[in-house]
């Protein structure tokens, strides 16, 4: 089992949990976060630090957003450090069918 991040991430990106994450298994896309399963530890340490809930272990998230964690965790920058929010990050907070402004470029 691991943990993954769900479309809540979408335009929110808070990055507070990359900052706690003892392996450092974040990759970061333009507008999400994702969990490499490969390397996630399932330690829990990130999941109460998500500030949009988005993160839940494997057993509570949708295969949808399973697969996209392990499809583009190999393909983005790792990211091990905490990073401002976007300026609207609270406006997208909770808000429902993020997925369908999710953009899959790497992280800048
Ligand atoms: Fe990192 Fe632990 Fe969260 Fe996995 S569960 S992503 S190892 S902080
Ligand atoms: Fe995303 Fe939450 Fe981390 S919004 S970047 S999973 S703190």
């Amino acid at each position: 089992m691991t943990y993954a991040v769900n479309d809540q991430c979408i335009k929110c990106k808070y990055t507070d949990c990359v900052d706690v994450c003892p392996v450092d298994c974040f990759y970061e896309g333009e507008n999400m976060l994702v969990i490499h399963p490969d390397e996630c530890i399932d330690c829990g340490v990130c999941e109460p630090e998500c500030p949009a809930d988005a993160i839940k272990p494997d057993s509570d998230t949708a295969e949808k957003w399973l697969k996209l964690n392990a499809e583009f965790a190999p393909q983005w920058p790792n990211i091990s450090r905490k990073k401002a929010a976007p300026a609207d990050a609270d406006d997208w907070n909770g808000k429902p069918g993020k997925f369908e402004h999710f953009s899959p470029n790497p992280g800048k």
